[in-house]
């Protein structure tokens, strides 16, 4: 199944796309069991997976080594590969060489990159005129946290909105098949939707998005102290795994386990 083709048709006959973050094999052979549309390998990873503050030391590497993953666990998904801060901003080159590596060593379906500056526009025309399908992420950009003020709300204001606006017809200008829109006002999101042929995938921007994507970890409620506004938690894993884990605990320091049951004869 060919990605482009299957989100355009999503938008054309008006159904929501889902999308769901993955960063292993176990949760994507669960994945693999679902009807979720694709599986977006992010460098949230970075955060949720590797303890960082921020998703910008990760390395392209450490995405490929995930997106292989996934890959194996979730081989008939759609999986987009993230492509990490810095493997694709010092020339148009390395860009296509990071671009090109996902694609060849991970098998995925297309890459991720953030923003619409003159040089994203540039090289997503050179990725897609070279087979490389390229999904786009505006608004809230995580790998510009440092300029952007921190992990929070964008385009409220009318110029700030009409760049992000802006930057969606861009990208679409320049091939991409896809745009990520995460922390806009809703207004914003629909706006962007109604504007553009590609689908819009909101995290963070509303109902009037094209389809929505959540981390993982966030919506199966693994970080406790977690609440942004925009997520809903479908189960609460930290209370789940908690008591598994002192259960197993109890049993091993009570001698319960293991039992008759799980020893060999
Ligand atoms: O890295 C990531 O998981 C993302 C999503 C939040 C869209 O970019």
């Amino acid at each position: 199944m060919n990605i482009i083709n299957f989100y355009k048709e999503k938008k054309k006959k008006k159904e929501p796309i889902s999308m769901i973050t993955c960063y292993d094999s176990s949760f994507a052979r669960i994945i693999a069991g679902t009807d979720i549309d694709s599986i977006l390998v992010g460098d949230s990873l970075g955060m949720v997976f590797q303890g960082n503050s921020s998703t910008i030391p990760v390395t392209l590497d450490e995405m490929i080594y995930h997106t292989k993953a996934v890959k194996r666990g979730a081989p008939n998904k759609l999986i987009i590969c993230d492509l990490p801060f810095l493997s694709y901003h010092i020339s148009i080159e390395r860009g296509i060489e990071s671009a090109g590596k996902a694609l060849k060593e991970t098998n995925c379906d297309a890459v991720k990159i953030e923003s619409n500056s003159e040089f994203i526009l540039e090289l997503t025309l050179r990725l897609v005129e070279i087979g490389i399908p390229v999904m786009g992420h505006l608004g809230l950009t995580p790998q510009s946290h440092n300029t952007l003020g921190g992990h929070k709300i964008q385009g409220r204001e009318a110029d700030a909105a009409q760049k992000i606006a802006k930057g969606a017809v861009d990208m679409e200008e320049s091939g991409a098949f896809a745009i990520v829109l995460e922390m806009i006002p809703e207004k914003l999101g629909l706006e962007i939707t109604n504007s553009i042929e590609i689908p819009t995938i909101g995290i963070g921007a509303g109902r009037g998005t094209d389809g929505q994507v959540l981390v993982i970890n966030d919506l199966l409620g693994v970080d406790s102290s977690f609440h942004p506004k925009f997520l809903k938690k479908y189960a609460n894993l930290h209370s789940v795994v908690g008591e598994a884990i002192r259960n197993y605990d109890t049993e091993v320091k009570s001698r319960v386990f293991p039992s008759q049951d799980n020893i060999f004869h």
